[in-house]
């Protein structure tokens, strides 16, 4: 049953921020389009869920002028990976033909002109270019994702380790699932956000000492957190089939990271969203499981 005759087109559908987005709008009763860059089980699966799916790359100007007929507002959300500001380039052009009214666009904290990270830079000029269009827009700039504890948890001998170049700084980590309501909500409502930069942030800023003390009284096991230098990332990366482009990107967020770049808290998610954002402790209770592996476990390609 949907509550208007407005269709959202959700890009990275099969990923952490789009797919929560879907999610919601859908339980919400809204039209959503999908847009996934393969068919496969997680296509499928949003499919049952409810979701018009459309098959589209973004660098493909053609495909993603298809995936945006007939829609009212958009998300636009492009991995960390080469071709950001061709993809946002077709992507403005493509709304503007189609006569999209809304575009919601992920940036991250560190975008930023003077940036050291290549895609950094390159979100902050997609925000500016963006801005440029007559679509009503805003940007959203978290900082690391709670996933990120996920990605690069270790497991050995009943202990957990992270091992990461991030020194002694802090940031409040923000769960995907919380900032889709603050996708959801400025789609919904797009006019008073046009132009807007938001940054995002979890409940509760905290250094990797301290993530690693909440971890280990939240999953009842020692976690220790290891600070590494960027050196010493940049390779490991590498040996995980982490690609040149990322891991450029990494290893400069890592510098930003220990100059207070991805600090910082505020009150966007309750403010915009409407929900208050999981802290460390209630996103490691809800994903416990995924803590629980055997062996070194990696997921290779997050941001
Ligand atoms: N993770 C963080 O901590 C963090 C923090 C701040 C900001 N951000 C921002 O969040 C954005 C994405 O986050 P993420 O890297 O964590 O990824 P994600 O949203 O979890 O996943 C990326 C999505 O993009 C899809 N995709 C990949 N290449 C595509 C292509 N060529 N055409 C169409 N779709 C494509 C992927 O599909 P498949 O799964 O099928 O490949 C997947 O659905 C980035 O802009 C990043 O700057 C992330």
């Amino acid at each position: 049953m949907t509550n208007d005759d407005r269709l959202f087109l959700v890009t990275a559908a099969t990923g952490k921020t789009g797919g929560s987005t879907i999610d919601l709008l859908l339980r919400r009763g809204h039209r959503v389009r999908a847009m996934v860059h393969r068919e496969d089980e997680r296509s499928r699966s949003l499919a049952e869920a409810g979701a018009e799916v459309v098959v589209s790359d973004f660098h493909d100007l053609d495909g993603v002028t298809r995936a945006l007929q007939g829609v009212t507002g958009a998300y636009l959300c492009h991995p960390i990976s080469p071709g950001l500001i061709e993809a946002t380039t077709y992507f403005a052009q493509a709304a503007t033909e189609a006569g999209v009214r809304s575009v919601v666009n992920m940036s991250q904290i560190s975008a930023r002109r003077e940036a050291g990270s290549n895609a950094a830079r390159q979100h902050w000029l997609c925000e500016r270019l963006l801005d440029r269009t007559n679509l009503l827009t805003a940007h959203l700039r978290p900082t690391f994702f709670a996933e990120w504890l996920k990605l690069w948890w270790e497991l050995r001998d009943g202990e957990g380790y992270l091992r990461l170049p991030f020194g002694e700084g802090r940031h409040a980590p923000i769960a995907s699932a919380d900032q889709a309501h603050v996708i959801a909500a400025v789609l919904l409502d797009p006019e008073p956000h046009d132009r807007a930069v938001y940054t995002l942030h979890g409940p509760v800023e905290l250094n990797h000492h301290d993530i690693a003390r909440v971890m280990s009284s939240t999953l009842g096991i020692p976690v220790h957190y290891e600070p590494i230098s960027v050196e010493e990332f940049a390779p490991a990366m590498a040996e995980r089939g982490m690609p040149a482009h990322r891991i450029q990107h990494l290893s400069n967020v890592a510098i930003d990271y220990q100059s207070g770049v991805f600090a910082g808290t505020n009150d966007n998610v309750e403010k915009i969203g409407h929900r208050a954002p999981l802290s460390v402790e209630q996103f490691v209770l809800e994903n416990k499981p995924d803590f629980g592996v055997s062996g070194p476990y990696f997921v290779p390609f997050g941001t």
